[in-house]
């Protein structure tokens, strides 16, 4: 079985009711490699993740997931080669870390066998991986905001799937979670041929550990590529409306934006 999946969109288009946020787009994520979508608030980054993972039907357009449109595949089925972590999930009333990370085992348990030893292993590797194993007893609304989104991690994980979509997965985390969920995913890339495809608020962070980054403005694509083409100056006032200069790393050589403001100016 490959891990090598292509997922693209082809001529889509995608609204809500007499608005329409992405445009005949064309894209395709590539396979085992790490992408970043950027871009500003309300540009679509949400509807787009929601609709390669089925949740929202094209207006116009193809989704394909290995050629195959993925609305028209059994949502099960679509489920245990692709999972989506939205932006905001809604957990059940009262549930614990335990049960909903284990709902991530759903799309891999058949009608009559219920539970079994491997549903227990990726659980508690995924709880052990995003440290919520000491959370696993705990109702989830309980938590704070940023162990609430490890945990929510921790289910997608769980899913094992080979294309894994997160819509923000590093909000509400501390600078030293946000790394190490980041990392994470990293390791899955490189240990599994994970494809990922995540929406990031922090730029720098996006050029850091993307091995392709988009960047989305008026419901298409502005720029695509080798982060270290796609951040610019040029790019950031383009899709941001914002000043900044764009530097090396000094650590990795990608590409560090730092943002200008009115009292935050270069000196004449
Ligand atoms: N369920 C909905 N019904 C109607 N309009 C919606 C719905 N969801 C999103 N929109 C609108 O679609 C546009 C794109 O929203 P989307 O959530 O995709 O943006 P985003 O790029 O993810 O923004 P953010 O960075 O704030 O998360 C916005 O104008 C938003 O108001
Ligand atoms: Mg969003």
């Amino acid at each position: 079985m490959t891990t090598d999946h292509s997922l693209q969109a082809e001529n889509l288009t995608l609204g809500y009711k007499e608005r329409v946020v992405i445009n005949d787009l064309d894209l395709a994520f590539p396979p085992a490699r790490i992408t970043a979508i950027v871009g500003a608030n309300a540009c679509g980054k949400s509807t787009l993740l929601r609709s390669m993972s089925r949740l929202l039907a094209p207006r116009t357009g193809h989704v394909l997931l290995d050629g195959r449109e993925v609305h028209r595949m059994p949502a099960k089925e679509l489920a245990r080669t692709l999972g989506l972590l939205p932006q905001s999930p809604i957990a059940p009333e009262g549930i614990t870390v335990a049960d909903l990370v284990g709902r991530g085992r759903h799309p891999h348990q058949r009608m009559l066998s219920r539970w079994s030893a491997a549903d227990d292993v990726a659980v508690a590797a995924a709880l052990d991986a995003t440290h919520t194993a000491e959370l696993a007893d705990r109702a989830v609304d309980e938590l704070s905001g940023g162990q609430r989104q490890r945990v929510w991690i921790a289910m997608a994980l769980a899913q094992q799937t080979d294309v894994l979509l997160l819509d923000e997965p590093t909000t509400f985390l501390d600078v030293s979670h946000q790394v190490e969920v980041l990392d994470l995913l990293t390791d899955l890339n490189r240990s599994r041929g994970t494809t990922i495809v995540m929406v990031l608020h922090d730029l720098n962070l996006a050029a850091r550990y993307a091995d392709h980054l988009i960047a989305l403005a008026d419901g298409t694509v502005h720029a695509a590529g080798d982060p270290a083409d796609v951040l610019t100056e040029d790019c950031v006032r383009a899709v941001f409306g914002l000043d900044s200069r764009v530097i090396p790393d000094p650590t990795s050589g990608k590409p560090l934006m730092l943002p200008l403001g009115r009292h935050h100016v270069m000196p004449e």
